[in-house]
C-alpha cells in the first residue's frame, strides 16, 4: 500500500473514494461537497454521531467514485484514540468494494496534525489486515492500493504518516506470526526469523548449549515434542552512547496442548497462539533499526512446543532453573511460567536496568480482565506507571494485578523450593509470583496477555483474530525513555 500526503486540492483529483470526517455538533460545510452532505443530512438521515457512516455514490458529478461520511461524535469528546478506531472502520467500510485509491480529509479534526495522521494511518492499516495467505481466492483487485492524504501542512503530515506505517507494519508483523499454523512456526522457525532481522546480533541456544546453561525448566516444557527447543537472544546496540539497557522476554510456546494434562478440545483451539509474546518482542526488535533509541536493548525468547510424547515431563517431576531453585510439577500445562522462570534468570545475567516480559500466561487474566485489557504487575511501581502511561498513549489497555504474597500459599511444595501451579483462583497474580523468583533485584514487569491476544469478535480498531497486543505499549515505552 502506498501512502502519500498531499496539499488540499482534492477538487483536483481522481481518487476512487474521499473520507470526511464529520463532527456531530458542528457545523460541515465544505463548498464542494455541500450538495452531496446535504443529501446524507437531509434524506440518509446522517448525524455525525460516533462511528455512523454513510458512503454515497456520486454519479460521476465529482471526481470520486464515492464519498464516505464518517461520524466522529461531540467536539469536545473526541481524541485521539477514537480517531483511530474511525478510520480503522472507515476503510473497513471501504475494503472490498473495488474502490482502490483513497483520499482523506485531515484537517478537520485536531490541531496536532502529526498525531492525527499517526493515527489515521495506524487504523487505516490495523483495520485493513487480513490473514488470507491460505486462502485459495484472494481477490486481490478489491485491495487498497494507495491512501492520500489532504492535509495543508504537509510536512508535519508526512512525519505522522511515517511513525504511523512504522509502528501498524510492526503490529500486523506479530499478528501474521500469530495467525500462521503451529506447524509452520515451529521453535526452529522462530530462530530463523530472529537470525534474519538485520542490525541485530543473533545468538541461537539448541538444546544441548541450552541444558549446559542450566535451563532445566525450560528443557523439561520442550522435552514432549519432535521439535528441538530454541533459546533466542537478539541485541539491539546503538551507534551512540547507551542510555540504558533493556531486556524484553517473550513467551514462545509455539503449541501448548496442555502436555499430558491435555487440554480440552474447545481451549486447545488458539493454542497456535501462545507465542504471541514472542511474535511481540520480534515485531519490535524489527523495528528498533528504524527507530534508532539509544538503549541497548535485548530480546530473549525460549522457544518450544508442549506436547504429550512419551518422553513428555509428568506432574510430580522436579525441576531445576538456571538459578538453582526447583520446582516441582504439578500441572504440565502451567509450561509458560516454567520456560519464563529460565529466560528471567538468563536476562538477569545480562545485568540490565529494566525487564519486560510478555506472555499469554494465564486464562485467569482472560477471566479477570475479559479481552479489554491485558494484566500488568511487577516488582517496581515507577516501571508499572511509566507502562500503563505508555499503553494509553498507545490505544492499550494495562489494568495493573495486585501481587499479595499469599496468592502463592497454594503452590508451596512438600519436596521441592515451590509448585508450578496451585488453585484455580487468582491465577494471573499467582503466575506472576511464581515469575518473582527468578528475578533479582532489577525492576521488572510482567504483561498479561492470555485475553488480549486474539479477538473472537471486533474491539476497538481490531477485527477477529491476532491483535499484535504489546507491540504498540512497549515501542511507545522504548521511544519515551
Ligand atoms: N497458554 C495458557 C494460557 C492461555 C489461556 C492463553 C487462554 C490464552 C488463552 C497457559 O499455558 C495455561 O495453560 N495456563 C493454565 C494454568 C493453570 C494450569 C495453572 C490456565 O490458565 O488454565
Ligand atoms: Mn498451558
Ligand atoms: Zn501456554
Amino acid at each position: 500500500m502506498e501512502v502519500l500526503v498531499s496539499k488540499n486540492n482534492f477538487c483536483e483529483m481522481a481518487l476512487d473514494t474521499l473520507i470526511v470526517p464529520v463532527f456531530e455538533d458542528r457545523n460541515f460545510s465544505v463548498e464542494y461537497l455541500n450538495e452531496l452532505y446535504d443529501y446524507a443530512q437531509n434524506k440518509l438521515n446522517f448525524t455525525g454521531k460516533y462511528l455512523e457512516f454513510i458512503n454515497i455514490p456520486t454519479f460521476n458529478k465529482n471526481n470520486f467514485k464515492t464519498v464516505l461520511f464518517c461520524g466522529i461524535g461531540k467536539n469536545d469528546e473526541f481524541n485521539l484514540n477514537k480517531l483511530r478506531v474511525v478510520f480503522s472502520k472507515a476503510f473497513q467500510e471501504i475494503q472490498g468494494k473495488n474502490l482502490n485509491s483513497v483520499a482523506v480529509l485531515a484537517d478537520n479534526m485536531l490541531e496536532d496534525i502529526k498525531n492525527v495522521s499517526k493515527n489515521i494511518i495506524e487504523g487505516a492499516f490495523i483495520g485493513l489486515y487480513k490473514f488470507n495467505k491460505y486462502k485459495s481466492k484472494k481477490n486481490e483487485n478489491e485491495k487498497i492500493t494507495k491512501i492520500v492524504l489532504l492535509s495543508d501542512k504537509d510536512n508535519d503530515a508526512k512525519d505522522g504518516v511515517r511513525s504511523g506505517e512504522l509502528v501498524a507494519c510492526a503490529v500486523n508483523f506479530a499478528r501474521d506470526l500469530i495467525n500462521e499454523p503451529a506447524e509452520v512456526v515451529t521453535p526452529s522457525k522462530l530462530a530463523e526469523i530472529a537470525s534474519k532481522i538485520s542490525n541485530l546480533e543473533v545468538k541461537i541456544y539448541g538444546k544441548n548449549e541450552a541444558k549446559e546453561l542450566g535451563m532445566g525448566a525450560f528443557l523439561a516444557v520442550g522435552q514432549g515434542s519432535r521439535h528441538e527447543p530454541k533459546f533466542i537472544h537478539m541485541k539491539y546496540s546503538p551507534s551512540g552512547v547507551v542510555n540504558k539497557k533493556i531486556v524484553l522476554v517473550g513467551k514462545g510456546i509455539t503449541f501448548d496442548s496442555g502436555g499430558l494434562d491435555l487440554k480440552p478440545p474447545a481451549s486447545m483451539l488458539e493454542m497456535k497462539g501462545d507465542m504471541a509474546g514472542a511474535a511481540a518482542v520480534l515485531a519490535i526488535m524489527r523495528t528498533l533499526s528504524v527507530l534508532k533509541p539509544n538503549l541497548e536493548v535485548h530480546g530473549l525468547i525460549a522457544a518450544c512446543e508442549n506436547m504429550p510424547n512419551s518422553a513428555a515431563y509428568k506432574p510430580g517431576d522436579v525441576l531445576t532453573a538456571m538459578n538453582g531453585k526447583t520446582i516441582e510439577v504439578d500441572n504440565t500445562d502451567a509450561e509458560g511460567r516454567l520456560t519464563l522462570a529460565d529466560a528471567l534468570c538468563y536476562a538477569e545475567t545480562l545485568k540490565p536496568d529494566v525487564i519486560i516480559d510478555i506472555a499469554t500466561l494465564t486464562g485467569a487474566c482472560c477471566v479477570a480482565l475479559g479481552k479489554v485489557a491485558s494484566g500488568l504487575m511487577g516488582n517496581n511501581d515507577s516501571l508499572i506507571e511509566t507502562l500503563q502511561f505508555a499503553a494509553e498513549d498507545a490505544g492499550e489497555y494495562l489494568w495493573e494485578m495486585p501481587m499479595y504474597e499469599e496468592y502463592f500459599d497454594d503452590m508451596k511444595s512438600d519436596i521441592a523450593d515451590f509448585k508450578n501451579a496451585g488453585s484455580r483462583y487468582g491465577g494471573t497474580s499467582a503466575a506472576a509470583l511464581f515469575l518473582k523468583n527468578f528475578v533479582q533485584d532489577t525492576p521488572w514487569a510482567h504483561i498479561d496477555i492470555a485475553g488480549t491476544s486474539i479477538l473472537s469478535k471486533p474491539l476497538r480498531e481490531f477485527p477477529k483474530g491476532a491483535t499484535g497486543v504489546g507491540v504498540r505499549t512497549i515501542l511507545n515505552y522504548i521511544c519515551n525513555l
